[in-house]
């Protein structure tokens, strides 16, 4: 059997995002309500062991890349365990994540002795009052104290990740000097129908090119060859001749879908094959009737082959899925 996991489209998965909780301590207001949500019951998430066993069999499949996720993972307490055990994987994949920041001052050494490779932290201000009014949490400086941390650990390159929405007061020019000071990468985000309110409305997000003309402002963007991108989900631009760049990520306006090589497992156990999928493959129904690592194989190949062409938001008849964001791991 050959160790690529593929689609009907040709496309070849290498990319697997891990989400270790759901739970979260931020509210930012365009993932989920200020009560936050009815987080999954702790038995209905896979143990280390079941993590890491199925990681494996997306190894064997030829992932070359994890990426942990949440909600937040450094809320997993077991993290460095798990990401230590995944390094310890024959075949052993390159490891990121892509966490709020919060308590990474504290992780980032643990972490990056554990065998993880780089990290993304999301941060869509510099503004602490801002951040304390977009994530319903007064907790910019921790945030402030994660990146530095994840710096000094070689967490490299360090990058952050910013939702952008036309509410916003301040300029996206803004965001990116801070990070253009401090050597992060930064990274704009479209705002995709993934709320666990199901609000999303596409007049309040900012498109990659309405992004781009509000940075031109300030900056001088110029174009990178396409073929530099690869299937990364951002498109890179040289600020200012370089060698700094920011990055669109404009999964709405500008799908990357035909490139994508991306496959998810969700904290409890559900392979998804799109961020937008409505079915999913039941690893842990399998895991916990005994399965063998040969039907563990069959769930994952038959739900990555199920996989559609793309989100189809710009279809009629676009139904969000039911699961939000913070479930699924972005
Ligand atoms: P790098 O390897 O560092 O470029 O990581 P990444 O950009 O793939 O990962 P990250 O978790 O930082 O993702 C940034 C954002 O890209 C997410 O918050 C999503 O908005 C978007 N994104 C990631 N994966 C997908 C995907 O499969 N489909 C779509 N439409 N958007 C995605
Ligand atoms: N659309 C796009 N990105 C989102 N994120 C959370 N919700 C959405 C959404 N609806 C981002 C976070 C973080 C990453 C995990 O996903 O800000 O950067
Ligand atoms: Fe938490 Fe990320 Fe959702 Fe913000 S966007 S509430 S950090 S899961």
């Amino acid at each position: 059997e050959s160790a690529v996991l593929g689609d009907r489209f040709g496309r070849v998965a290498a990319d697997l995002r891990v989400s270790v909780t759901d739970r979260c301590n931020l509210r930012c207001t365009y993932c989920m309500p200020a009560e936050g949500l009815d987080w999954m019951p702790r038995p209905e998430m896979l143990t280390d062991d079941e993590m890491v066993r199925v990681i494996g069999l997306f190894v064997d499949l030829g992932v070359r890349q994890v990426r942990f996720t949440g909600g937040e993972p450094l809320l997993r307490r077991s993290l460095v365990d798990v990401v230590r055990r995944v390094g310890q994987l024959p075949n052993a994949p390159r490891m990121a994540m892509t966490t709020n920041g919060i308590g990474l001052d504290r992780l980032a050494q643990p972490l990056a002795d554990a065998g993880l490779h780089r990290v993304n932290v999301s941060l869509d201000t510099v503004s602490p009052e801002r951040f304390k009014v977009l994530t319903r949490r007064d907790r910019f400086h921790d945030v402030e104290r994660g990146l530095k941390a994840a710096a000094d650990a070689g967490l490299a390159p360090v990058k952050v990740n910013a939702v952008a929405m036309h509410s916003d007061v301040e300029s996206p020019a803004d965001l990116l000097a801070w990070c253009l000071d401090r050597g992060y990468q930064l990274r704009f985000i479209e705002q995709m129908p993934l709320d666990a309110q199901h609000s999303w409305d596409r007049s309040t997000m900012m498109t990659g090119a309405q992004l781009r003309t509000a940075i031109e402002e300030r900056f001088t963007l110029t174009d990178l060859p396409a073929e530099a991108r690869g299937s990364a989900p951002a498109e890179e631009f040289l600020v200012d001749g370089g060698p700094e760049t920011v990055g669109l990520i404009a999964s709405v306006s500008a799908p990357f879908c035909a490139a994508c090589d991306r496959v998810r497992l969700t904290a409890d156990g559900q392979v998804r094959n799109c961020l937008f999928a409505r079915d999913e493959g039941d690893l842990r129904a399998q895991l916990r009737s005994g399965a063998s690592d040969e039907q563990l194989t069959e769930v994952i190949r038959s739900t990555m082959w199920a996989k559609a062409a793309g989100h189809g938001i710009d279809l009629p008849g676009f139904v969000q899925p039911q699961r939000p964001m913070s479930a699924i791991g972005g």
